[in-house]
């Protein structure tokens, strides 16, 4: 029996978790869960679970949630908040498993712990890994518990790595969908609207990840991502467009082999291996290989998406670039959401917070959350300048 804790319970990952844990349930526990601030969604799952252990972003939320447990009859469970709640979510003694899958850096501190304390990780959490890849797979190595990647790529990637050793790796190849302005001429980038950014082609997500999407940030995170969880360079990471998204992740070894991962494209399978690893289980998420009929692939154009170009030569400075990398990232996405900046302004946004980042490689994860707070203060003062230089589509004014 594995016991579980998820950080980002109330989510779309952690709601998936669930109901993964459901469907085995001799197989797995649930511990404790942390959730944001879905205080409903967080009362019926500690009703449904009966954790041991549940905690809020907010105190008010968590003396609310204590409250209704009492009234209702269900006072087994411990009720915390904050991030110091987070941690001891993911440090239960009774866990063994962490599903880290808080959005943002507010999961990063609850994740690192989690690794410090030997549990096994599985990460779906992408910023934890850009912002401080570093020291969380340096940690992990000295705990001797590897993290399992949910991430659909990077969970791709690993279960191709099983066959061979990472020495013997060429390259890993991680597909695109190449979002919705794969085919849009680049004189027609200054007109995007919020509404056109919004829209894409195949997946249904949060707003931040869909604008990442457009730009080709998201898989510029994800490069970072790879590069730290398989310890692989970033010239041995490639970005291949693949609009079908049928092949998750691809892995080329060097006597010429290509193993490729196909699956359905539900984030169930990729929890489903990581909290079962090393054994598969049965499963009735099928993949129908006769419904297959074309598979394409392009490689990405960094002119019309600089952003991937800015993820590469940060993945290659480290430390305090991702940091940057990301923080600006998330600045220039809300400002383009809110119409202050246009579609292009996003990269000059982050090109530029990049430009006036010292590099340095953090040592401690309160040294990586300053640095953050750091680069989104530049990133904000860049956006007031950027945001006044740039022309605005009339639609967004
Ligand atoms: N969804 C996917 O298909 C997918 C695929 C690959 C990777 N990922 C990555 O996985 C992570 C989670 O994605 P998601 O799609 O599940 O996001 P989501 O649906 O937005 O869920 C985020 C979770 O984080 C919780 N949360 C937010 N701030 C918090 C805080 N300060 N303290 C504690 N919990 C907090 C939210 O709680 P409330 O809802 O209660 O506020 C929610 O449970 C992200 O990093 C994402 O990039 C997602």
């Amino acid at each position: 029996m594995k016991r579980v804790a998820i950080l980002g319970s109330t989510g779309s990952i952690g709601r998936s978790t669930l109901s993964i844990v459901e469907s085995y349930p001799d197989r797995f526990a649930v511990i404790s869960l942390a959730a944001g601030s879905n205080l409903q969604l967080a009362y019926e799952q500690a009703v449904h679970w009966h954790p041991k252990l549940v905690s809020m972003a907010h105190e008010r939320d968590a003396e609310t949630l204590r409250k209704r447990l009492r009234e209702a009859g269900h006072s087994g469970a411990e009720v915390l908040s904050g991030a110091a709640g987070a941690v001891r979510v993911a440090t239960h003694p009774e866990v063994d498993f962490v599903v880290s899958a808080i959005v943002g850096v507010a999961g990063l501190e609850a994740t690192y712990e989690a690794v410090k304390a030997g549990k096994q990780v599985g990460l779906a959490n992408k910023e934890a890994l850009v912002v401080a890849g570093e020291l969380i797979t340096a940690e992990s190595k000295r705990q001797g518990k590897p993290l399992l990647p949910i991430d659909s790529e990077h969970n791709a990637v690993h279960q191709c790595m099983r066959g061979g050793k990472l020495h013997e790796v060429e390259r890993v190849w991680l597909t695109a969908s190449g979002g919705p302005f794969l085919h849009t001429p680049a004189r027609e980038f200054d007109n995007i609207t919020v509404e056109q950014a919004l829209n894409h082609p195949t997946w249904k997500m949060g707003r931040r990840i869909t604008i990442d999407s457009a730009t080709l940030m998201n898989k510029g995170f994800e490069v970072i991502e790879a590069c730290r969880l398989f310890g692989l360079p970033p010239r041995q990471v490639d970005v291949v467009v693949h609009p079908q998204s049928t092949i998750h992740s691809m892995v080329e070894f060097r006597d010429g082999s290509v193993l490729a991962q196909l699956s359905v494209t539900d984030m169930r399978l990729p929890i489903l291996y990581a909290l079962t690893f090393p054994e598969r289980v049965e499963s009735d998420l099928r993949f129908n290989i006769r419904d297959l009929k074309q598979l394409d692939f392009c490689p990405p154009d960094m002119n019309k998406f600089p952003c991937l170009r800015l993820a590469y030569e940060a993945a290659e400075a480290g430390g305090s670039k991702t940091i940057a990398l990301n923080a600006a990232d998330e600045i220039a996405v809300e400002a383009f959401l809110q119409a202050r900046i246009s579609f292009k302004g996003i990269s000059r946004v982050i090109e530029a917070t990049l430009g006036e980042t010292v590099a340095s490689h953090p040592e401690s994860i309160s040294k990586v959350l300053e640095l953050d707070a750091e680069a989104r203060d530049v990133a904000r003062n860049l956006v007031e300048h950027i945001g006044g230089a740039v022309q605005l589509p009339a639609k967004l004014h």
